[in-house]
């Protein structure tokens, strides 16, 4: 009996330690529980507010891991790469499930990031079993993402070119950074000083991390960083003084010499992802709003900070860029609802709607006389229009993929866009490609060119900023972030 046990306690028992261990190591699949719950689970009351907590980072609004959008109901249940990831009364064939419930990987969210709790996995699971169904009255707002992006999340979305091509400005996750044009020296990091005070935690009390790129992180603690959200649009003021950041429910004006915030401007909604200056510098627009809600695009007075104009169900969904005409009278604003529209200014008025693209629209400028306008967007072609007739000139194909912005040179006939097809591209109004620049790796967002068109910067997916020669298409700079760069300052 004896050696019996001293048999056990030297063979089967460090085995079995062994095992625990590896057990503890390896993540465990969140544990099953059942509600005991017969009503049915509400989509937008219950499900929604955890995707949005937990999900929504990566895989909405412009960034899609796995070719997944959170982002809708619709979107949900359209799924990803791998196809469908509900499938509605079957929650145990669900890869959502599977993935999020750790049972079959990738697990989700990946690695660092919060896990769900085994009674939201029970929630979702059982608003599947009951037939995944889609939101019955008409959603409200979705809920803030007010935690940080987590850390790998660093595409740029926005950038900007000073009005003397000194500067160049771009945002890559929470963070924007500035950069000499010319020698493409990380100058500054533009920093919220509200966000080196420790944080609030973060909405779902969990342990989201508030880290973005060399940021210290950790709950509660301070992030160096110039939004709490995306930073999802830049502009310069045409004086160069100033340059406007947009992100979740703010745009922040800074002191573009000193690198220190000067302004906040709040009141929004939901994300504001297009910014435009008024010719005369006077005024800024903005757009943004919550998807599948109403458009938001709201005129600022830059000297106070006061809203100028608001422009009320001017759009039904997201808008994603606004543009003043080069006499400043009038503004053109493009949205997910497929439209282009044009407004009358100070006034607000409605004046034009310009319909054809068969997607979101993305973006939109005027040509240099005012008189046409272009728009492009995510059924991968530009249109061009005739402001007066308010008829569509002609469809310009190209992009193979979406075109995520539209900028004109300057006042003229000449403007750029950039793609998920990985390209920049110069246009004439009348349909001509007069020149591509090439050399991204994948899926661009951010676009700026010079008002004379002899610099571009593009930055997307890879966190690169590539800097060009308008004139002939030669790469000039990479910009990185600064903890990739060899040498600071
Ligand atoms: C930190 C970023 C991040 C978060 C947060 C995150 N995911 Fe993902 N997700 C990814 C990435 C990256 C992929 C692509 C993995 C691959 O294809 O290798 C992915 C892929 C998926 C896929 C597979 C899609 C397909 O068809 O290939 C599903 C399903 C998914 N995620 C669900 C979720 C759910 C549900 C949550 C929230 C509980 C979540 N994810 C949170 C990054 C994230």
């Amino acid at each position: 009996m004896r050696l019996l046990l001293s048999l056990f306690l030297i063979a089967v028992l460090p085995a079995w330690v062994c095992a625990q261990e590896k057990k503890a190591q390896s993540v465990p699949p969140i544990a099953v529980i059942d509600l005991r719950r017969t009503t049915p689970v509400l989509y937008d009351k219950e499900i929604e507010p955890i995707l949005v907590n937990k999900c929504a980072v990566c895989h909405s609004d412009n960034i899609k891991e796995g070719k997944f959008d959170l982002g809708s109901y619709e979107a949900l249940m359209k799924g990803g790469k791998h196809g469908a990831a509900v499938v509605p009364g079957r929650s145990a064939d669900s890869l959502l499930v599977k993935l999020a419930g750790r049972t079959e990987k990738k697990f989700m969210p990946p690695k660092g990031e919060e896990p769900l709790t085994p009674e939201e996995l029970a929630l979702i699971k059982l608003w599947i079993d009951q037939g995944a169904k889609a939101p019955t009255a008409r959603r409200g707002r979705p809920r803030a993402i007010v935690a940080a992006p987590p850390a790998n999340v660093h595409p740029v979305l926005g950038v900007a070119i000073s009005p003397d091509k000194k500067y160049i400005a771009a945002s890559r996750g929470n963070q924007i950074h500035i950069y000499e044009a010319a020698s493409g020296k990380h100058l500054r990091m533009l920093l919220d000083p509200q966000l080196t005070a420790p944080l609030p935690p973060p909405n779902s009390g969990g342990e989201k991390t508030n880290s973005a790129l060399g940021s210290s992180g950790g709950k509660g603690e301070p992030i160096k960083a110039a939004h709490l959200s995306l930073v999802e649009a830049l502009a310069y003021s045409p004086d160069g003084k100033t340059l406007a950041s947009g992100a979740f429910g703010e745009v922040v004006l800074w002191d573009a010499d000193k690198g220190i915030l000067r302004g906040r401007l709040t009141g929004f909604a939901d994300r504001v992802v297009a910014l435009d200056f008024s010719h005369d510098g006077k005024l800024l627009a903005t757009g943004g709003g919550a998807p599948t809600a109403d458009g938001e695009i709201k005129i600022f007075d830059v000297a106070s900070g006061k809203l100028a104009v608001e422009i009320k169900n001017g759009h039904s969904d997201t808008v994603f860029g606004v543009c003043f005409s080069p006499d400043d009278k009038k503004l053109a604003a493009c949205a997910a609802d497929k439209f282009v529209k044009v407004f009358e200014l100070p006034s607000g008025k409605f004046l034009k709607a310009f319909e054809g693209h068969t997607h979101h629209v993305l973006g939109v400028g005027w040509s240099g006389d005012g008189k046409l306008l272009a728009s492009a967007g995510a059924d991968n072609v530009i249109k061009i229009w005739d402001f007066d007739k308010g008829e569509q000139l002609r469809t310009i194909i190209g992009h193979g993929k979406q075109i995520t912005r539209l900028v004109f040179l300057g006042k003229s006939d000449q403007f750029a866009t950039c793609s998920g097809d990985q390209t920049v591209r110069f246009w004439n109004i009348n349909g001509s490609n007069t020149r591509n620049f090439g050399g991204s790796a994948d899926f661009l967002y951010a676009l700026a060119v010079s008002a004379d068109g002899s610099l571009v910067a593009v930055g997307g997916q890879e966190g690169i900023v590539r800097v060009y020669n308008g004139a002939n298409g030669q790469l000039l700079k990479q910009l990185l972030p600064p903890n990739a760069q060899p040498a600071k300052k």
